[in-house]
Order: structure tokens, then C-alpha cells, then sequence
């Protein structure tokens, strides 16, 4: 279900050499969508040592880059070591490309990117309001339910397939000995 991006943009994960970037989409972001993102206020230092965190072992980043700027992120992380199966996912998309389709194109990376590592639950965090998460996690593979204001989806096909992890491999360019290293060590670290 690829939608076409706004012109100009491209999504690509991010470098754990690239939490600046990071970082300054965060701060980018209007009150509003600061608040949306992180489930209330948070001050500006807050969001300068999470960008600085961000980039876990169990976290991957995919990133929307309008002309070379971050404009919008989707994290994905394993939740802890002793629940395998489930993820957390959470998405920030600066005001000007909201609601043109890349949330939308967003999920569908990380959905990918859970997918073939095995998870089969993503919890993504969001206010009971934010009819627009919810209406977005609605469209793709998951089966919601909802529970104090955090959304909770189901990846349907919990097991990467070959084509699953083809798609994946083409979408971030990598090479392909690379790619199914990587993949292959976390689904065996699973
Ligand atoms: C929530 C967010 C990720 C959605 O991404 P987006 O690019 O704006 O969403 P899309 O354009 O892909 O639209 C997704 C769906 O939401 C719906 N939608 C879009 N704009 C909407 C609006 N203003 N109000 C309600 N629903 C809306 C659309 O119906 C669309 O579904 P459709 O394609 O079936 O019509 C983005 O708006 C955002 O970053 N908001 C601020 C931070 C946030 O709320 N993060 C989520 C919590 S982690």
C-alpha cells in the first residue's frame, strides 16, 4: 500500500551517528505536536537527551528527509529484553507534511522493520485524542484495541517472509550479505 511522498522527500533509517538530526526535528516540532508525540509537555532539554538516547541497540529509526532536512521520524524499539515479541513505535511529522501521507509511509517501514525481527505486538503511544495516530494505525496490518489512551496493534504476519525482507533490504539500499547479517543476528539474538 505505498503512497508517494511529498515532493522532494525520501525515508531512509538513520545513523546512530545522526541523533543531531534527530534532535533538531524534535525541537522543530510546534507545541502541539510536541505534546502529541511525547503525551504532554516536555521541555526543550528533555527533548536534547532523548534524541541522545534514542539511538539503543533495540532501536530503529526511519527517517522522512525533505531536501536533506529531517521532517518527520518513526522509532521502533523492542520493548525489553524479556517481552521478545513486542514493540513499541512512535512517529513525529513536522507540521507542514502532516496529513500528506507520510505517517502512512512511515508505519508501513516500521511495520516491515518489526515484522522481520519477529514482533508481534506494537504498542504505540498516544493520546486517547490523537484521532489521526489512530486512524493511521487502523489502515495498515494490525489489529487494534485500545486501552488508556495507548493503541496497541497486532503485526499480522509475525514471521519475516523472503519477500518481506527483500522489501526491506531494496527499500534501505543496503547491500545484500549486510542486510541478512543484520537480520539474521537479531532474529537469532530473539
Ligand atoms: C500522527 C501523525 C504521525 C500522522 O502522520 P500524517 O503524515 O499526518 O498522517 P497521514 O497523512 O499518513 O494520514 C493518516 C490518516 O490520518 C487521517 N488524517 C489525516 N489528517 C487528519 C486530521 N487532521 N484529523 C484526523 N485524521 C486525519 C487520514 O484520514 C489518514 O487516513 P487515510 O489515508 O485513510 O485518509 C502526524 O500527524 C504527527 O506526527 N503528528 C504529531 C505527533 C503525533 O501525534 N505522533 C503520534 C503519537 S507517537
Amino acid at each position: 500500500m505505498e503512497e508517494p511522498l511529498p515532493r522532494g522527500g525520501m525515508i531512509r533509517k538513520l545513523w546512530i551517528s545522526e541523533s543531531d538530526l534527530y534532535r533538531d526535528h524534535l525541537l522543530r516540532l510546534d507545541p502541539e505536536s510536541r505534546r502529541s508525540r511525547f503525551s504532554g509537555g516536555v521541555s526543550e532539554q528533555f527533548l536534547r537527551d532523548y534524541a541522545e538516547l534514542a539511538f539503543g541497540i533495540d532501536s530503529i529509526i526511519h527517517g522522512f528527509f525533505v531536501d536533506g532536512t529531517l521532517r518527520g521520524a518513526a522509532e521502533l524499539r523492542t520493548i525489553s529484553a524479556a517481552v521478545k515479541r513486542e514493540g513499541e513505535a512512535a512517529f513525529s511529522i513536522e507540521k507542514p507534511w502532516q496529513s500528506h501521507g507520510v505517517g502512512s509511509m512511515l508505519l508501513e517501514r516500521t511495520l516491515l522493520a518489526a515484522r522481520n525481527r519477529g514482533l508481534k505486538f506494537l504498542h504505540m503511544i498516544c493520546l486517547a485524542e490523537n484521532q489521526r495516530m489512530q486512524q493511521l494505525a487502523r489502515k495498515y496490518d494490525a489489529e487494534l484495541s485500545f486501552d488508556f489512551g495507548s493503541v496497541v496493534g497486532e503485526v499480522t504476519a509475525p514471521r519475516p517472509t523472503l519477500i518481506s525482507l527483500m522489501r526491506e533490504i531494496v527499500a534501505d539500499g543496503h547491500g545484500f550479505a549486510t542486510a541478512m547479517f543484520d537480520v539474521q543476528a537479531r532474529l537469532l539474538a530473539g
